[in-house]
């Protein structure tokens, strides 16, 4: 199991769909996830991308040098930026961060952002475009390490004579991470992903998907990983962890979830259109009906475009939940829950000892030799966590 958090480039709170109780989210703040992340032994992070969002390799590069070994899951939008430019910047990020760039390949679904950064394709053509745009960032940079050009003529996109000096430090390239509901979607994953992620839909629904990515991957001879995006809402009792649930949405009004649910609605997203169901268009708003399936809560989905669910329940409860994802064949987990800080820590603390691969997945040389717990009357000190105890 890869277990990641997020950096809440598009803000961070106690509450959703208010101000009150934000926190600004600045270099400092993001700092201070990206460490707590870091130290505690998540595999990575993931950094949206759009117009909500902080530029995500921006953010990524200012927290290179403020982390060891945390690996960056940056979104890349195809439109934005030619191929080549996006896998020099690959590379160079990758040399840099010491081989810790990973890609999110972000076909996009908001029309409306779409055209205000200048990108005019219908949802068909912007498919197009992604995977020539793959296509030729992957050729670009697997070819650099013997340094050899490319030459690429699409529909979208025309390359001639493209070449990196200076290849990345993974080879042939950092992976693709990908996600997108629609079926041109699963064909792009099927041919050029390695891990297709998913929103957090329930276990039924997700099965379907690896199934159909896994059957078309076949096709072409290939094999792809799989990964799921969950907010997660985690503490020591079940009943405590549902009326935090109820908390984070308890500012919430009618209006509010209007203005997000007419948004949504305007999306040409597939998966957008996925999570609204979840909830009805925002017309379920009691918690038995929220909760589509055991522990999953479609609460965030009623102002939060994208992830929408959230686990909900006591850490075994919540691990319990990840392991029946992982049995369908997922092994990455890109966790967030708010406020980002103390739950990156939460969660760590409650769930991680639960997991028996972050033990596996934890890097040699990081023995962590405490203190961990306040020392008892000056003398006796407390035994270390299983998860701390079994590292050292
Ligand atoms: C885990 C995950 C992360 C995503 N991150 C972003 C993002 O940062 N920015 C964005 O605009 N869309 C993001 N998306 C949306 C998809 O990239 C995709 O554009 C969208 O679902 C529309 O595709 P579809 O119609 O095939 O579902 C994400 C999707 C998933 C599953």
């Amino acid at each position: 199991m890869q277990v990641f958090w997020f950096i809440p480039t598009h803000g961070d709170s106690r509450y959703l769909g208010t101000s009150a109780g934000a926190r600004q989210v600045n270099l400092d703040y993001i700092k201070q996830v990206a460490v707590a992340a870091d130290s505690l032994n998540y595999d990575g992070v993931l950094i949206p991308t759009g117009r909500s969002c902080e530029d995500p390799w921006v953010i990524a590069s200012s927290l290179i040098a403020v982390t060891q070994k945390l690996r960056f899951l940056v979104a890349v939008r195809p439109g934005l930026m030619q191929p080549s430019l996006a896998a020099r910047m690959a590379a160079t990020f990758d040399r840099l961060s010491g081989g810790r760039l990973l890609i999110n390949l972000v076909t996009g679904g908001d029309t409306a952002e779409l055209k205000g950064d200048g990108f005019f394709l219908d949802h068909a053509q912007r498919y197009v475009a992604s995977e020539e745009f793959i296509k030729v960032w992957r050729e670009v940079l697997a070819r650099s390490h013997d340094g050899e050009s490319y030459d690429f003529q699409g529909e979208h996109i025309a390359v001639e004579g493209a070449k990196l000096l200076f290849p990345p430090i993974q080879n042939p390239h950092p992976p693709v991470y990908f996600g997108g509901s629609s079926e041109a979607a699963h064909e792009l994953a099927a041919q050029h992903v390695e891990t297709y992620l998913t929103w957090g839909e329930p276990p039924a629904e997700v099965a379907k998907k690896v199934a159909d990515v896994r059957a078309r991957a076949a096709k072409y001879g290939r094999t792809v990983k799989f990964g799921i995006r969950l907010h997660v809402i985690v503490r020591e009792t079940d009943a405590e962890a549902w009326a935090d649930a109820e908390r984070l949405i308890s500012k919430v009004d009618d209006a509010t979830v209007a203005r997000a649910q007419a948004a949504f609605a305007n999306m040409d997203s597939v998966g957008q259109r996925r999570m609204a169901e979840l909830h009805a268009g925002g017309t379920k708003r009691r918690r038995e009906d929220l909760e589509i399936s055991p522990n999953l809560w479609a609460g965030v989905g009623l102002v939060r475009g994208g992830a929408g669910t959230a686990l909900v329940g006591d850490p075994q409860t919540v691990a319990a939940r990840l392991q029946e994802y992982a049995d369908l064949g997922l092994d990455t987990f890109v966790l967030s829950g708010y406020p980002h800080l103390e739950e990156a820590y939460r969660f760590a603390e409650l769930v991680f000892p639960l997991l028996p691969d972050r033990l596996k997945s934890s890097l040699p040389g990081r023995i962590l030799n405490g203190p961990f717990g306040e020392v008892i009357a000056n003398n006796i000190v407390p035994s270390a966590p299983p998860l701390q105890a079994a590292q050292g």
